[in-house]
């Protein structure tokens, strides 16, 4: 059983990240899409938000199961006895960041591998902020996050 750990904030949920998960299903046999609970920054979706906004939006990938997890990712990933960390890349300019969270995990159990995955070009340009932004000032996020959640944060 091949499986591997979609680790992330979520904050919320765009259609860059399903198209990460929609790629993930492709390679290995389960995939735990994880939220963190304790986030370096202070998230704008409680964790509760953020699973649940996860869980409508991946109730149809039978292969993803969500969950939340606080602490060590490496620890986590251990407990679900994941050998992969899956990430995605948008631009160059993710890359600094997602090498040393590499290499820093890699240090920390070098049984365990992270891959990346690329987004579509479509949404080399999306992040959680930026839909949280246009949002917050009533724009159009039609596309940028998966129908549910834009009928969801379009109510709030
Ligand atoms: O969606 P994000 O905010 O880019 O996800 C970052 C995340 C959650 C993957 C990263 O912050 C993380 O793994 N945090 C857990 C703490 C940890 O394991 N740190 C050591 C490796 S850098």
């Amino acid at each position: 059983m091949k499986t591997a750990i979609y680790p992330g904030s979520f904050d919320p949920v765009t259609s860059g990240h399903i198209d990460i998960i929609e790629r993930a299903v492709k390679l290995f046999d389960r995939v735990y899409v994880a939220a963190i609970g304790n986030p370096e920054k202070e998230p704008f979706f409680s964790l509760s938000e953020r699973v649940e906004m996860l869980q409508l939006s991946l109730a149809k990938y039978k292969k993803v199961k969500v969950e939340s997890f606080d602490g060590l990712l490496i620890d986590y990933a251990r407990k679900k006895k994941a050998a992969t960390i899956i990430r995605g890349l948008r631009a160059i300019s993710d890359f600094d960041y997602e090498f040393q969270m590499a290499l820093a995990n890699r240090k920390l159990d070098s049984k365990i591998e992270t891959i990346f995955l690329m987004t579509r070009g479509r949404y080399a340009y999306l992040s959680s902020s930026m839909v949280r932004q246009i949002a917050s000032f009533g724009g159009d996020i039609s596309g940028m996050v998966p129908k549910v959640i834009e009928r969801r944060l379009s109510r709030e």
